[in-house]
């Protein structure tokens, strides 16, 4: 990829990680472990993160991007809506064709009509602002029958595709990625699983404050198929969730703290604001 997206002048600190001893995933070799990038604010995170996302639709079109929902990703969706639209007009052309993507997860019971579902999360923040079709940006479908063959079909639908190119991740407080809740081992495939009730807590903002009212069941890739993916972008802002980046980055990987399974991963990249990431 030759062109940079950055709209930022704001250049990161960054460091590299080297991978965990002593964890080994089967076929996935260990090469450069993980980059840290933080930026003082999160309005330069979600830049950064919306140029990188841009670079892989324009550079790498033949392989699908992994999407994530939530309230981190909403500025990075602002920001990318806002690149696309200073794309010369034949650029934003190819790629409102070429675009494919696969959200990460969506909650049991709920579809498009309904705002809280991811699916109308990404029908807001994605499809409307940048002129895509339905089809193009793939969720589960929270309102299928039977969720735990909809999330087998979802796991082949993307493997079908040829796996994931760039996988776009936010961090749970509990540590969970999409909806892979703690413990969750990294062999963990594409499945329908119960949410933690810290999870409901988390979501329950846009189910008018209250836990209960959020799903009690989601569906959600496995740490199998994210982990697959050719590359991780974890993005994580605000003090909330220092201490639990913190142990994604030092603690040695285990099942209590699935995001801490992308330091097996041979390309990650984590994007951190300065509050998320103090020192
Ligand atoms: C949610 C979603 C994840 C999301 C994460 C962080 O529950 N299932 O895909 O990335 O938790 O959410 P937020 O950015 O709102 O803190």
């Amino acid at each position: 990829m030759s062109r940079s997206f950055a709209t930022t002048t704001a250049e990161p600190s960054w460091s590299a990680l080297p991978p965990p001893e002593g964890n080994s995933l089967d076929g996935v070799a260990q090469e450069t472990g993980l980059r840290l990038e933080r930026f003082a604010h999160p309005r330069q995170v979600a830049d950064h993160v919306a140029a990188l996302l841009l670079e892989q639709r324009l550079g790498q079109p033949q392989r699908a991007l992994g999407l994530a929902t939530g309230r981190t990703m909403e500025p990075v969706y602002q920001a990318l809506a806002r690149l696309v639209h200073q794309l010369p007009s034949g650029e934003a052309a190819r790629l409102r064709q070429q675009w494919r993507s696969f959200n990460l997860d969506e909650y049991v019971g709920l579809g498009p009509e309904q705002p809280q579902s991811f699916a109308a999360e990404m029908a807001t923040r994605l499809i409307h602002p940048l002129g895509l079709t339905p089809a193009q940006v793939q969720l589960p479908d929270g309102q299928a029958p039977d969720p735990q063959a909809e999330a087998r079909r979802y796991g082949e639908a993307v493997a079908a595709a040829g796996g994931i190119g760039l996988q776009l991740l936010g961090l749970g407080m509990n540590g969970h990625l999409g909806f892979n809740e703690p413990p969750c081992s990294a062999e963990a495939a594409s499945r329908a699983l119960e949410l933690r009730s810290a999870t409901r807590e988390q979501n329950a903002a846009a189910f008018g404050g209250k836990p209960t009212a959020v799903p009690e069941r989601a569906i959600t890739l496995g740490l199998r198929e994210i982990l697959a993916a050719d590359q991780l972008l974890l993005v994580v802002t605000g003090a909330a969730k220092a201490e639990v980046l913190r142990r994604v980055l030092h603690e040695p990987p285990s099942a209590e703290l699935p995001a801490s399974w992308i330091r097996l991963h041979p390309r990650v990249r984590v994007v951190a604001d300065a509050a998320a990431l103090p020192g």
